[in-house]
Order: structure tokens, then sequence, then C-alpha cells
């Protein structure tokens, strides 16, 4: 995939009307917004083109309404929030149709230097289908399409991917970050390049494992996905989660990476317990016992100490470092110092570091080390399916430089 891709600061914004589609679909609780990171993301790109002189039409989905207007998953919220983060007015239209007759006048009668919202994308059927009549119908809105939703690219929708047929499209700041870092780090490394990889499945990152050994000069498997790896060297896993059809897979992603010489590392040691902490967060008794040592009543719910060096000091001497997936059960304090110890290796590390979104970029974010970590992808999905090499259509779209 080519990742050279326009941006904002190569298009004339003055005066142009521009569909901005952000990822504002944050966390809502009974009515509140209980994260707002994601809208204070999009700052930035929304004051350069406001200061531009542009006048923007944001849009963005929340939650997932399927296609039916659900009032509680309205947009005014964020329209809010987002003006009291901007410190002017962020329009909204009283109808909850996202293309109605309200918004779209409100959309023409926009001026330059302001900004308006529209409604929830998803409460049309068109967004998720990528209907031609609706991607148009948010085209003719304005001069210019502005993606920045990096967290949707992977979706082949309506307003990620339809209205860049009927205008030119670039992106935004966040994904020009991204393909800056995440799409430098996978096209043109700096070396050694180590990959850590977590998580509970192997067959939810087949895809990930393979395309990383085509790439990576060490890959690490840690989490609840090691087991699997760690069964198809023969060793016994007790009670630990075991993918028992992907052993296979396993066996032929072992042998792939000795052809390719990339070094493997599998934990060499794991904490194990008697059974899985329940609730998640109760107490639990706990040991360490060396990976071909799990006794069958013992299930595997963190890599041990051991481990945790070996895999700190391989993220030590990288020079490019990409993590995906937690090492172990660390929603419990007693199963987080695997998922903590890789947490600190990658802060502590002089190279360039990426966590690619979800658990591993909340625990980042929650241990405090945001700011020591190079970059943190906005995208739990995408950025997946940007470690799978695979192609997407929200990236695919967009004008090349
Ligand atoms: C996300 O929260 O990961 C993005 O906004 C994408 O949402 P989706 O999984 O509902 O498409």
């Amino acid at each position: 995939m080519n990742y050279n891709k326009k941006s904002v600061r190569d298009v004339e914004l003055k005066g142009k009307k521009v569909l901005c589609r952000c990822d504002f679909n944050v966390p809502v609780k009974e009515g509140v917004i209980t994260s707002d990171v994601r809208i204070t993301a999009a700052l930035p790109v929304l004051r350069y083109m406001l200061e531009q002189g542009a006048a923007v039409i944001a849009c963005s989905h929340l939650g997932k309404p399927k296609g039916e207007v659900k009032p509680a998953l309205s947009m005014k919220i964020v329209a809010k929030r987002l003006g009291e983060l901007l410190g002017k007015p962020v329009k909204i239209a009283e109808s909850l149709d996202p293309v109605s007759d309200e918004a779209l006048a409100l959309a023409k009668s926009l001026q330059p230097g302001e900004i308006m919202l529209l409604e929830n994308l998803r409460f049309d059927k068109g967004e998720e289908k990528n209907d031609p009549t609706f991607a148009k119908k948010l085209a003719d809105m304005a001069d210019l399409y502005v993606s920045d939703a990096f967290g949707t690219v992977h979706r082949a929708h309506a307003s990620t991917a339809g209205v860049a047929d009927y205008l030119p499209a670039v992106c935004g700041f966040l994904i020009e970050k991204e393909l800056g870092t995440m799409g430098k780090a996978l096209a043109d490394p700096a070396r050694p390049f180590v990959a850590i990889l977590g998580g509970a499945k192997v067959s939810d990152k087949l895809n990930v494992i393979n395309n990383l050994l085509e790439k990576v000069d060490t890959l690490i498997i840690g989490g609840g996905m090691a087991y699997t790896f760690l069964a198809a060297k023969g060793y016994g896993v007790g009670k630990s989660l075991l993918d028992s059809e992907k052993i296979d897979y396993c066996k032929d992603m072992m042998k792939k990476a000795e052809q390719k010489g990339v070094k493997l590392l599998l934990p060499v040691d794991t904490v194990v317990a008697k059974s899985f902490p329940d609730p998640i967060d109760a107490p639990i008794d706990v040991k360490t016992v060396a990976s071909d040592a799990i006794c069958d009543e013992c299930m595997g719910l963190d890599i041990g100490e051991k481990t945790r060096e070996l895999f700190a000091d391989a993220a030590k001497t990288a020079k490019t470092v990409v993590w995906n997936g937690p090492m172990g059960v660390f929603e419990n304090p007693t199963l987080a110092n695997g998922t903590v110890a890789v947490a600190q290796a990658l802060a502590d590390s002089d190279a360039i570091t990426i966590v690619g979104g979800g658990d591993s970029a909340a625990a980042c974010e929650q241990l405090g080390f945001a700011d020591k970590i190079t970059h943190i992808s906005t995208g739990g999905g995408a950025s997946l399916e940007f470690l799978e090499g695979k192609e997407l259509p929200g990236i695919a779209c967009l004008l090349d430089k």
C-alpha cells in the first residue's frame, strides 16, 4: 500500500468548504462523554483548517445504530463538547438525519472560520453500505474531503471511502502521523526491528504474525496466544488458553521464522494459577514456573520475570519496536506485571516505539508512559489491519503525493 498521501498541508483551504471525517466515536455513559480523548485529538487539524479560512463540516459515527435513528446516539453532546474545546460554537441541525434539508442548508450557509457537525452518519443506512447516493449527498456539501478518522479507515463506508469518488481527498494530521510513523516503520524500518504481539487468541492475529515475519528481525509472542505456540513446541500448557486448531499454523510460523532468519521469542517462564480470576480483578494465588513445566491443572495468565527481562532486553536494543496486545490478564494487578514491563521497556527505549491501539494503548496511557512512546495509534481494529499489511479503504482512496 502507498503510504505517501497528500494531507491538508498540501492543498488550498482558504474559502473552501471541507467535509472532515473525524473519529468522534467516544464512550458515552448515561448521556455523558466519559473520555474526550478522540475529540481532543482532532482539535489541531480542525483549528488549522479554520485558521486557514476553511468552513468545516465535521462528521463521524457514534456507536453502532446500524442504520436506525437512535436519539441516545445523537452527536449533539459531541458538538457541545467540541465547541467548548475549540472555544467557538459548533453548529448542528436539530434533525437527526445527517443529510436532512436542514443540515444541507446549514452547510450551505457556513462561512469561512465556522464549523458544524453532522448528525450520526450511521443513522443513515447508506453509510455502512457505502451507498453512492448517500456518499454524493455528503460530498455535495463540500469542495474538499479530509479524512482524519484513523479508527475507521479499515471500513469501506460512504464517509470513509465513498465520498472520495466525488471530492479531492486528503488526510488530516492524525492519519498523516499514522502513515508517517507506522507506515514508515513497516515500509522502511530502522533496524533491528522488533515486534511484540500479545492478546488472547492466535486466530485474531494470523495475518499480523505472517506479515510481520516478512519484515521484522525479532518477533516476540506473549499473552494468551503464546500458549498455542508453546503447545506447538510440544510443551504441555495445562488449562491455559489454547487455540487447538491453530497449532499447525504456529508450527508453520516457527518454520517460517527460521527460514527467514527472524528470531522468534516465546515466554521462557509463566505466571500460573489454578483458575481464571473471577471477577477479573479478584485477589489470586499465583506462582511462576518454566514454560515447559506448566502442570495439567494450571493456567498461564502472565509472562514470568525471566521472560519480562528477555522481552525488555530485546526492546531496549531495537531501533524500531511495534507493540500490540497485552502480555497477560492485565486487568488484574497481580497479573499485570508482564504488560507493565513491556510498556516500561518501550518507554525506556531510545528506539522508535509504536503502540498499535486497543488494550496496549490504554495500558501505556494508564501507566502515564504515553509521552515516552513515539506513536500511540488512535485505531484499534484499524491499526491491526495496518500491521497485517492490508489495503485500508480509507487510506487507499486518498490522493497520492
Ligand atoms: C473504533 O471505535 O474503533 C472506531 O470508531 C470504529 O468503530 P467501529 O468498530 O464501530 O467501526
